[in-house]
C-alpha cells in the first residue's frame, strides 16, 4: 500500500503486545483499526487507551480458530468501518511443547490450530473481501525468528512459524499482479504478554494433565524483558514494511549470523554434481519450482527513524 491514512486494518491479537503496538501506530497514522482478540479483559484495557485518544478503533472479541465467528467478525468490521484493506494475522501462542520427548498431541493441536489455522482462517475470510472491493490492500502475518531457523525445545512453535513463512511466501507469489501486497514479520524478542496469554487462551480440552513442563537442565535463564523491543517500535517497523511492500520484515539485527549460517548450510548440502539439463527443463516448465523472482525484490529498509507519538 502506498499510503494507509483513511484505510481500515483488521489486527488479530490486537489487544496486546505486538498487535496492540501496531494498532497504535496504524491509528496514529490515520487508519481505522479493528482490534480482534480472544481476551475480553485485554480488549477492555486496550480500549481504555484508544477511547482517550479518540481514534477510530473497534474492539471485536474473536477466537481466530473459529471460522464462523471469523466471518461474523469481518462482517462487523465492514459494518463499522466499511471496506477492510489490511489484514494483520498476528494472534499466536507461544506453545513450545518443550523437548520433543515431552511433546503431547495437545501441544501440537493447540499450536497448529492458532498459529497456522488461525492465519489460514484470516486469509480465507478476508482476502476475498479485499480482492472484491479492488482497492489497494495488504496481508501480513507474524512468524518469528523461530520461523527462519530452529532452536531446540521449541518443535511446536518452530514448526508453526516456519509454516507461516512458507504460507506468506507462497501467497506473495499467488497475488503478484494484484493490488494486494504480502509480508511476513519475523520479530525477535519483544516486550509482550505472550507467556500469560498462551496459558490463558489454552482451551480446557487441550491442556496437559501435568503443567508446567519440566524446565531444561540448569533451569531457564532469567530474562531481562526491559531489553526486549518495545511493541510500538515493532509497530513502526511493521508499517514501514507495509509501505515498502517488503516480503520479509525483519526487526532485530542480532539474528543476521543465525540466518546466514542456516542459509550457508543449505547451500553446502546441495550435491556438487553437474545439473541434469533435461531435468532442469522439465522443472522449469512447472513455474517457480526452480526459482522464484519474488525474493529478488527484497531490499534493506535501513535504520528505523521513529516517527509516531502514541
Ligand atoms: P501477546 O500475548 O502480548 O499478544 C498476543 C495476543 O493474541 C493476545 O492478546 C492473545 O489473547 C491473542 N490471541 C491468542 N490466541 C488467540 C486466538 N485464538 N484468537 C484471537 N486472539 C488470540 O503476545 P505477542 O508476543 O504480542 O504475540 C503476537 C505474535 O508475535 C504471536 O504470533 C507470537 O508468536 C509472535 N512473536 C512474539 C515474539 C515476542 O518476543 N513477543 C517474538 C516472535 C514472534
Amino acid at each position: 500500500m502506498k499510503s494507509v491514512a483513511g484505510k481500515t486494518a483488521f489486527v488479530t491479537g490486537g489487544a496486546s503486545g505486538i498487535g496492540l503496538g501496531t494498532a497504535k501506530v496504524f491509528a496514529a497514522s490515520g487508519m481505522k483499526v479493528v482490534i480482534a482478540d480472544s481476551r475480553q479483559e485485554a480488549l477492555d484495557e486496550a480500549m481504555a487507551y484508544f477511547s482517550k485518544k479518540k481514534w477510530p478503533v473497534c474492539p471485536i472479541r474473536l477466537d481466530v480458530t473459529d471460522r464462523e465467528a471469523y466471518a461474523r467478525a469481518a462482517d462487523e468490521a465492514e459494518a463499522v468501518f466499511g471496506k477492510i484493506h489490511l489484514l494483520f494475522n498476528n494472534a499466536g501462542v507461544g506453545v513450545t511443547g518443550g523437548d520433543i520427548r515431552t511433546n503431547t498431541f495437545k501441544d501440537w493441536d493447540y499450536g497448529v490450530s492458532v498459529n497456522i489455522m488461525g492465519v489460514v482462517n484470516g486469509i480465507l475470510t478476508i482476502l476475498p473481501r479485499i480482492l472484491k472491493h479492488g482497492e489497494e490492500g495488504h496481508i501480513i502475518s507474524t512468524s518469528s525468528t523461530a520461523g527462519l531457523f530452529a532452536v531446540g525445545g521449541c518443535a511446536v512453535y518452530n514448526t508453526t512459524k516456519y509454516a507461516v513463512a512458507g504460507l506468506m511466501e507462497t501467497i506473495a507469489t499467488d497475488l503478484e499482479g494484484t493490488k494486494v501486497g504480502v509480508s511476513v514479520l519475523f520479530p525477535g524478542g519483544t516486550r509482550t504478554n505472550l507467556g500469560i496469554s498462551t496459558q490463558a487462551n489454552r482451551p480446557a480440552h487441550l491442556r496437559n494433565a501435568e503443567e508446567p513442563r519440566v524446565p531444561p537442565p540448569g533451569g531457564r535463564p532469567k530474562l531481562d524483558m526491559s531489553l526486549y523491543m518495545d511493541p510500538v517500535e515493532m509497530g513502526e517497523r511493521v508499517l514501514r514494511g507495509i509501505l515498502r511492500n517488503d516480503l520479509f520484515i525483519n526487526t532485530h539485527p542480532e539474528f543476521r549470523a543465525g540466518y546466514a549460517v542456516r542459509s550457508e548450510a543449505i547451500l553446502r548440502s546441495v550435491p556438487d554434481e553437474p545439473p541434469n539439463e533435461a531435468r532442469t527443463e522439465v522443472q522449469r516448465a512447472v513455474g517457480t519450482l526452480l526459482y522464484n523472482p519474488i525474493y529478488e525484490k527484497q531490499t534493506t529498509p535501513g535504520v528505523l527513524k521513529r516517527t509516531v507519538e502514541v
